[in-house]
């Protein structure tokens, strides 16, 4: 998804900025580069990874400045290249030595590229980024933050940028629309980056750039308008968490510490929210909306990825618990379907980053279409937090690791707390809720029992890691974590791996069955327990290597499968909390295992802010 770091104040900005690019690495990124104003503008880019690019400006004088702009690209228009690298200057012949760092599309960029053209502007890259820095030049007549409004308002498209110019050394000037920028505020200083974890070592004060707005930042002082010059007054507030939350600390890998932590933020996800004694969740962040949500006639639930299986969890929970007709919908689907948007129907976003365009863009349309929104999201602040009318944090902390886990767990949480909220205004019975947030409350301990199952699971992986093709198979609640178990396997290992219901391998798929090939079914206690074990037999008449996810104390499975992997009983309607945790560190290891990048796998940005 790339990243934006720049700075403006009284420090040397070369090794910050450096750093800030490396918290910002788990975004995902195929080059990078910097600028930093020193006499003229120095500019250094390169292909690949940012410790590239420190060694290039490492021993450099002409970097010693405290103004610069850095970034890593997820390219989109040009290939991956020192070329195509950010950042890109406006036309050499204007003398402006205007430079830009850019996060988003240039939707009209061909548009503007050849009125430029037309101009006698002459390019160097294929991108349209530097489209977008031509056009401020274009623009520009001694007044950088003008430039920048006057170019903004001819694109569409979405932006995220920094800018900086040879003929005003002491301005900094940033904007955005649809993609993150967060100024942080220090003392005479302002760090800008796409996220949090690229500010938090300097500053916790910070405020979020809302869309179409434009900053220009000086050593003390800053101003905020409309890409229309209106002024605006930002929101300074402290940023939500601290510098040790994104360091690895023991763990060799971001995602294993947080699937570790996943005791932990469950805990923190639902501190304050749920009382069994009562059998009562508190949800402040939507309590304005109760009766509406009690009123509700339908729930769209809307994601993508990981946040598309938590959806589907929770459409059995809003039928099962509060009572209401529930639809998942890939999120890019629904906003280009023209759907039906009823009387009281409740669109639910499921994002980590709060930033997923297709998630963005679906539950605005849901909104725009009369439905009530609301955001189940975990980055304060993020735009689809603040797009919602309303809204509950995951509060799992940072999720830095590119395969989605801790806020997995977060995300159904939220939507089994929201089932349940509904369903006590409707026709659920206060014991059955009691009783239900009772074994919620002791979840945390029952995935701590199952991540004591870490060194099994490592062995059971090296029995089948050598094959290319898995399956995942589950029933009711399950058959969603058996499409993210598959989806962990694949993203971090590369490994091929299909999920999909445990009934459904019967109509087709049963022919990918042959000797050895590792079947991972989820075969709680639960109402299909049986017909689980009847598909087992299945696999096992076919040659298939059957790993079984399966209730402690269960001793009839082991007749049935090579290897199992127990997880404590609880109610089926809570099951997916613990049985997705040996799905996480099975893709985990067989990733370790076969060497690759477990945190920054190839070709994949942790959230996708880009179509
Ligand atoms: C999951 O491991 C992936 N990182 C990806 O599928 C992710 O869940 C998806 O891109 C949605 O991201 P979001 O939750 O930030 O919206
Ligand atoms: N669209 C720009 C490019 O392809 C920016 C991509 C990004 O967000 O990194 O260079």
């Amino acid at each position: 998804m790339c990243g934006i770091v720049a700075y403006i104040g009284l420090k040397p900005t070369k090794e910050l900025l450096i750093e800030g690019l490396k918290r910002l690495e788990y975004r995902g990124y195929d080059s990078a580069g910097i600028a930093i104003i020193n006499g003229g503008i120095h500019v250094a880019r390169t292909i690949g990874r940012v410790s590239g690019l420190e060694e290039k400006v490492a021993n450099d004088a002409a970097f010693e400045g405290t103004v610069g702009i850095a970034h890593t690209r997820w390219a989109t228009h040009g290939k991956p290249s020192e070329e195509n690298a950010h950042p890109h200057s406006d036309d050499a012949s204007a003398g402006h030595g205007i430079k830009v760092v850019h996060n988003g599309i240039i939707e009209n960029y061909a548009t503007l590229k050849t009125y430029l053209k037309d101009k006698g502007h002459t390019f160097k890259s294929d991108t349209d980024t530097e489209v977008l820095a031509h056009l401020i030049g274009e623009m520009y007549d001694g007044d950088l933050e003008k430039a920048v409004q006057t170019a903004l308002k001819e694109v569409s498209g979405a932006y995220a940028i920094a800018v900086i110019c040879e003929k005003e050394p002491d301005v900094l000037v940033v904007a955005r629309k649809g993609s993150p920028l967060i100024v942080g505020v220090g003392s005479d200083e302002y760090v800008v980056a796409s996220d949090s974890s690229a500010i938090v070592a300097h500053t916790t004060q910070a405020f979020h750039l809302d869309d179409e707005t434009v900053a220009r930042l000086t050593r003390d002082s800053f101003r905020t308008t409309t890409i229309d010059n209106v002024e605006l007054t930002p929101e300074i507030r402290e940023l939500e968490f601290s510098l040790e939350q994104i360091e690895l600390g023991e763990f060799e890998h971001f995602m294993l510490k947080e699937i570790y932590e996943q005791p932990l933020t469950l805990s923190t996800c639902m501190k304050g929210r749920v009382d069994a004694t009562s059998g009562q969740v508190i949800l402040g962040g939507v309590a304005q909306f109760a009766d509406q949500l009690a009123k509700g006639k339908r729930i769209l639930l809307l994601g993508q990825g990981t946040a598309l299986h938590a959806a589907m969890i929770g459409e059995y929970l809003m039928e099962s618990l509060a009572g209401i007709p529930a639809e998942v919908e890939y999120a890019s689907e629904f906003r280009y379907r023209n759907p039906i948007v009823e009387e009281g129907t409740i669109a639910v976003a499921i994002s980590q980053s709060g930033e997923t365009a297709d998630t963005l863009a679906a539950v605005q349309e849901a909104k725009r279409r009369g439905a009530l929104s609301l955001g189940a999201v975990n980055v304060v602040g993020s735009t689809i937090a603040r797009e919602t009318d309303a809204g509950i944090y995951l509060r799992v902390g940072p999720e830095i690791g590119v395969a989605s886990t801790k806020a997995f767990i977060g995300q159904v949480a939220v939507l089994t707390m929201l089932a349940g909220y509904i369903g006590r205004r409707r026709h659920l019975a206060k014991e059955e809720m009691s009783n239900l947030l009772s074994h919620l409350e002791s979840m945390p301990r029952h995935i701590e029992t199952v991540l004591g199952e870490s060194e099994h699971i490592l062995n059971v992986t090296k029995g089948v890691v050598k094959h290319d093709n898995w399956l995942f198979l589950g029933r009711g609640l399950n058959y969603p974590v058996a499409l993210e178990g598959a989806l962990k396997l694949k993203e971090i290992s590369y490994i091929h791996a299909e999920g999909m219901p445990a009934a459904e391998m019967k109509h087709g798929p049963i022919a990918l069955i042959d000797e050895g090939m590792p079947v991972v079914f989820i075969a709680t206690r639960g109402s299909q327990y049986e017909k689980v074990i009847g598909n087992i037999e299945e696999v096992n008449s076919r040659g298939g290597h059957v790993i079984a996810v399966a209730t402690e104390g269960d001793t009839n499975i082991t007749a049935h499968c090579k290897d199992v992997i127990y997880v404590p009983d609880v109610p089926e309607a809570l099951q997916p909390l613990i049985t997705v945790v040996p799905l996480q560190l099975l893709a985990y290891h067989a990733a370790v295992l076969r060497g690759k990048d477990v945190d920054k796998p190839r070709n994949l940005a942790k959230s996708v802010t880009v179509e």
